[in-house]
């Protein structure tokens, strides 16, 4: 479990040793954790960070007059300003905290979907989606009259575009609604293009980014994209964060997603007024460790940097793709051109959640299942998959040992 031959500069020993939990056996095997696509790991800054704020410096935000809340409200809102820089945002009042991406995608399916969207326009999602981008597009289908229309995936899994372009041309669309990366089949779609196309006829654009912003750098201004969200936990920062994208002019056209404390400017029986964006959409106390936590966890990823990040995990997918074509009887889904270290696989005789149980007792982690997409695996043809997917952390000797434990377990099917 070495580093990477030849990369010098990312040294893949150095980074697992900021992470705790991966210097460990499961039932005397090492850990192998092949499933951060479900939820990364935590390197020890994130969990440092979050233990301190409890132990020396916690109250609520926003409100208090006393030293600690305002102490406690900085380090909360510096990772509104560590999001925003992430992602290039021109302003940090562009970045709405919510609790993860399906929250972030209700919250424009809500407040831009029945708030500034017209019954009759249509909202294009497609065949590659998580159900956190179909369901709340469903739910204002039947509640507001939208219509949704579904683009196509490839044999290959990409996106066809040309069909997607059909589905604009009649400039009823309002909104398309798009991974940025798939969570099954790996593969990035062309965000620029799809941004490019859809502003050409009118339509708004969302990005589901939860897995892609974990691989590659993501600039909404250079995207030119509408909405863009993602979430915290497998960007190895905490559960209960996510993070909404929105170009400031949206974002003030639009009502708020819930009403309570902290969204507000004034309250009376009679009427509500808002406060400014973005904590007109932040009702509530908000998850103020987890923002600190994802403050460290931003802070984390810039020091290794997206660069070293995207060469690791091209060298580890390359590698993986190589060794498990090497397989007879395992069927990847997908062949994108670009793609990422997200591996969904079946192998013939055995189903995937036997594949899934065999490797974890080699103390693999994978997961297994229709993995919240579906309509995917309705596409390719299968009712599950087991998917392998990387992080900083991955070596390629894991991968070696994955290649190897399916190769026994194929022999035990046979
Ligand atoms: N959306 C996460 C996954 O793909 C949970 O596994």
């Amino acid at each position: 479990m070495n580093a990477i031959p030849g990369r010098a500069a990312f040294d893949v020993s150095r980074v697992r040793a900021d992470f705790p939990i991966l210097n460990q056996t499961v039932r005397g095997k090492k850990l192998v954790f092949l499933d951060s696509g479900a939820s990364a790991q935590k390197p020890r800054v994130v969990i440092d960070a979050m233990r301190d704020a409890m132990e020396m410096q916690y109250a609520n935000v926003h409100r208090g007059a006393h030293w600690m809340s305002e102490r406690t409200t900085e380090a909360f809102e510096a990772a509104r300003d560590s999001a925003a820089r992430l992602m290039n945002a021109s302003s940090r009042d562009q970045i709405v905290f919510t609790r993860n991406s399906t929250e972030a995608m209700n919250l424009v399916a809500h407040s831009y979907g029945r708030g500034v969207m017209k019954p009759g326009q249509a909202v294009v999602i497609s065949e590659m989606e998580h159900h956190s981008n179909i369901v709340p597009w469903q739910l204002l289908r039947d509640s507001h009259g939208i219509e949704l229309r579904v683009a196509r995936v490839t044999d290959a899994g990409e996106l066809d575009m040309e069909q997607l372009e059909r589905l604009l041309a009649d400039g009823k669309v309002g909104l398309v609604s798009i991974t940025h990366m798939s969570n099954v089949l790996g593969t990035y779609t062309p965000a620029e293009r799809i941004i490019q196309i859809a502003h050409a006829h009118g339509a708004k654009v969302l990005l589901d980014g939860s897995q892609a912003i974990v691989h590659r750098r993501v600039d909404v201004a250079a995207l030119d994209v509408d909405f863009y969200a993602w979430t915290g936990h497998k960007l190895y920062g905490p559960t209960g964060i996510g993070v909404l994208y929105g170009k400031a002019e949206l974002l003030e056209a639009m009502p708020p997603f819930m009403g309570g404390g902290d969204m507000i400017s004034s309250v009376t029986f009679e009427r509500s007024t808002w406060a400014r964006v973005p904590h007109k959409f932040e009702a509530g106390t908000p998850a103020i460790l987890e923002g600190i936590g994802l403050d460290a966890a931003i802070h984390y990823v810039e020091g290794i940097g997206y660069e070293a990040i995207a060469a690791h995990e091209q060298v580890l997918t390359e590698h993986a793709l190589a060794k498990l074509a090497t397989i007879d009887g395992l069927h990847i889904l997908g062949r994108a051109q670009d793609r990422g270290g997200v591996i969904s696989f079946t192998l013939d005789g055995a189903h995937a959640h036997d594949v899934a149980t065999l490797l974890d007792q080699s103390g693999i982690a994978v997961r297994a299942g229709h993995h919240c997409a579906e309509p995917l695996m309705h596409r390719f043809g299968v009712d599950s998959t087991a998917r392998a997917t990387f992080g900083v952390y991955t070596t390629a000797g894991e991968i070696d040992f994955l290649a190897e434990t399916l190769g026994r377990i194929k022999a035990f099917f046979a």
